[in-house]
């Protein structure tokens, strides 16, 4: 019997649908002489479907005739095993369970890539692919990965922070902390989303209140940042674990506006054009015209950043160049990366079957180690407890 691998994917996120185009480039990249694939749609409410249509990316043009021919499903786990249960069961045409071996989450975004999906999986006891828990949940929130980054002397930029309400009931007073410690032009992003959603640019003062109040109604904690202008973006991808890291050449990606936006990342050749290859179609130099040196300290700091945050599988770290003062700034951690960065991971002569095993490898490893821990204490606690007869107070624990 194949391996039978789960690849979930969609969900309740502003980046559903790039979710999507790389859960379906992944699905077929993984060898299928080794491994059967289940695939698991989220849809935007939670609910979790599958069936064969969902494998062609042609058919997620009209999500309700895709939804109508596929089948609502659950997770079930028995004893040691999980499977993947039918809802909507025909009378006639039961459709029996299906064991999963291990979860593939290709989800980008709050609700999902935040850790989320991860506590999912390891309250199943099932072995999942990526970052777990803790790591995944440092990686979206952009203020906690700056701390972490601090307290191992890894460079971030200086920011303030806030929570939406301190800004509504202290306007002035945040204005004049953001002022004093930041300065113009600055940049404000909300903590914990990605692909560019309410992220602006602010030159001055006046520009200020519009674009906190477009950062607050997508998150409720916010962060200002020193705005690099004489900037060069530069990623790299990481893939491992905690023991063993390497790191894949660099791409610098274009910009059309002043910020690498939503429309830059997935839809480059105009808004009206429909995305098809997610991250992998963005404007690109791979791999990026850097001295060697640079590239050099860019990928040896990749690896360090995927230790400290303790980070598992396959991440793409982009990192902030300073062309005037030659410095380097993390920027931000995915852990669940566009595409899966397998790009950059063919640039760096890994093809993206051959990935995919090493994530499977990955999961599996983590998986016995921690089988290795004790979870459980036999105690004979309960044995000798009682509440007593009606109306006493029973024993006292
Ligand atoms: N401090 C900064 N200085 C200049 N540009 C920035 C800065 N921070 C972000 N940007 C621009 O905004 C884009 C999106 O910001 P980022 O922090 O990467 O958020 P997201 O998680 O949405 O991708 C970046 O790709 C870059 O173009
Ligand atoms: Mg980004």
């Amino acid at each position: 019997m194949k391996t039978n691998i789960a690849v979930f994917y969609g969900c309740r996120s502003v980046e559903h649908e790039v979710s999507i185009i790389s859960a379906v480039q992944a699905m077929r990249a993984i060898n299928r002489e080794k491994y059967d694939v289940t695939p698991i749609y989220v849809d935007k409410s939670g609910t979790m479907y599958t069936s064969d249509e969902l494998f062609e990316i042609e058919n997620y043009s009209d999500l309700d005739k895709l939804l109508k021919v596929s089948k609502k499903v659950t997770l079930i786990k028995d004893g040691d095993s999980v499977s993947m249960h039918y809802l909507e069961n025909g009378l006639f045409s039961k459709k029996k369970d299906i064991n999963i071996d291990i979860a593939f989450p290709i989800v980008h975004g709050t609700n999902c890539e935040d850790g989320t999906m991860a506590g999912y999986f390891e309250f199943l006891g099932l072995p999942y692919i990526s970052c777990d828990i803790l790591s995944a949940a440092v990686g979206m929130d952009k203020k906690v990965f700056k701390d972490v980054l601090n307290a191992n002397g890894l460079p971030v930029l200086d920011c303030v922070c806030f929570r939406s309400r301190k800004y509504r009931t202290n306007k002035q007073e945040t204005i004049d902390e953001i002022k004093g410690k930041i300065g113009f032009p600055l940049i404000i992003k909300p903590v914990n989303l990605g692909s560019s959603v309410g992220i602006s640019k602010v030159k001055s003062e006046e520009e200020l209140d519009e674009a906190i109040s477009l950062a607050v109604s997508f998150a409720d904690v916010v962060l200002a940042e020193k705005a690099i202008t004489s900037l060069r973006e530069i990623n790299c991808s990481v893939l491992g674990d905690a023991d063993s890291c390497e790191a894949s050449v660099c791409e610098e990606p274009f910009m059309n506006d002043e910020i690498l936006s939503y429309e830059n990342k997935y839809m480059s050749g105009g808004k009206s054009k429909a995305p098809s290859k997610g991250m992998a179609s963005l404007e690109r130099k791979i791999p990026a015209d850097l001295e060697e040196e640079k590239a050099q300290e860019i990928r040896e700091l990749a690896c360090e950043i995927f230790k400290a945050t303790n980070s598992s599988g396959v991440v793409r770290i982009d990192f902030l160049l300073d062309t005037e003062t030659g410095k380097v700034y993390a920027n931000e951690i995915n852990t669940i990366p566009g595409s899966l960065a397998f790009y950059l991971w063919e640039a760096t002569g890994l093809k993206y079957t051959d990935m995919i095993d090493r994530l499977i490898e990955i999961a599996f490893k983590r998986q016995r180690n921690r089988e290795n821990l004790t979870f459980t204490i036999d105690t004979n606690i309960l044995s000798g407890v009682s509440f007593g007869t009606k109306g006493s107070k029973g024993a006292k624990l």
